[in-house]
């Protein structure tokens, strides 16, 4: 875990050529104060605010209705728990898409209204442009390459990527060219642990991995996943550290039989005028 006033960009983007300070990155997603809070205080080193909510918060099959407006709103609610994590957003669907400039407004929009420190992209060589012109404008890009959740319907859904050597390279490139456009690390999402080592082996910047296997020099789980709290389905890649779902469901069943049973509250939890 890095300390304080190793969690930022610039330290993020020069990791891998300090041997003394190298540690691997830990990224968990987070939507709300409450979790963020606890995020921070676990020591996490980059809590992201993904479009991930889409599914986990609204109940969408999918990231693609997810706006702008609310991810402004959910990286308000998360940035007021953060006291040391980096703070990353993601440009939601069609924020970033139409032009640079565009990309660019709505960048700054999630800066400087959300108070997010920096904010990810998903997309290679074809967004290349755009993230150097963010990174110009003085905001830290987090790339994002292989699984893009938003290109849902051009992947043909959620598929593994890079599969075949040509898509290995093609990943590659697209890599590179985020490097070269400035952004600090790469989240690589879907692919074989071969070509999430090849492209880690190959950047000078850190990658962050989600189902890319263990070579990657960080990685990121959405935090629902992690605990155990979404009981809808558990892809290959995700392991869930705690039960929260059957906890969640056992206190509030005792709470519901307490209640109807009238043994909730007792004196313990009331008021009363005399006293
Ligand atoms: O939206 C998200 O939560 C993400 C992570 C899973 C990387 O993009």
């Amino acid at each position: 875990m890095l300390r304080k006033s190793k969690k930022n960009a610039h330290f993020f983007r020069h990791l891998k050529g300090s041997k003394e300070n190298y540690s691997k990155l830990v990224c968990v997603t987070a939507y709300d104060y409450t979790f963020s809070k606890l995020l921070d205080e676990s020591g996490v080193d980059i809590i992201l605010v993904g479009d991930s909510l889409g599914m986990v918060v609204q109940g969408h099959p999918n990231t693609l209705s997810v706006t702008l407006e609310q991810m402004i709103y959910h990286t308000q609610c998360v940035s007021r728990g953060v006291q040391e994590a980096h703070l990353c957003v993601d440009m939601p669907f069609m924020s970033y898409q139409v032009s640079p400039e565009e990309a660019l407004r709505n960048a700054g929009r999630l800066v400087s209204e959300g108070g997010a420190h920096s904010v990810k992209l998903e997309g290679g060589i074809a967004i290349a442009k755009t993230v150097e012109k963010i990174v110009s404008a003085g905001i830290p890009v987090l790339g994002h390459v292989g699984l893009t959740p938003q290109s849902f319907h051009q992947l043909g859904g959620y598929k593994v990527q890079g599969k075949t050597v040509s898509a290995r390279e093609a990943l590659l490139k697209d890599a590179l060219a985020l490097e070269d456009a400035g952004a600090y690390a790469l989240v690589l999402e879907g692919i074989p642990a071969e070509a999430a080592q090849a492209i880690t082996e190959k950047l000078k910047i850190p990658t962050i991995g989600i189902g890319a296997g263990p070579h990657c020099d960080g990685q990121v789980l959405v935090l629902q996943d992690l605990l155990g709290l979404n009981t809808d389905f558990k892809p290959k890649f995700v392991k869930s550290y705690s039960s929260l779902s059957t906890l969640v469901k056992e206190a509030v069943t005792q709470f519901s039989t307490e209640v109807r049973s009238s043994r909730f509250p007792t004196q313990e939890h009331s008021f009363y005028a005399g006293s």
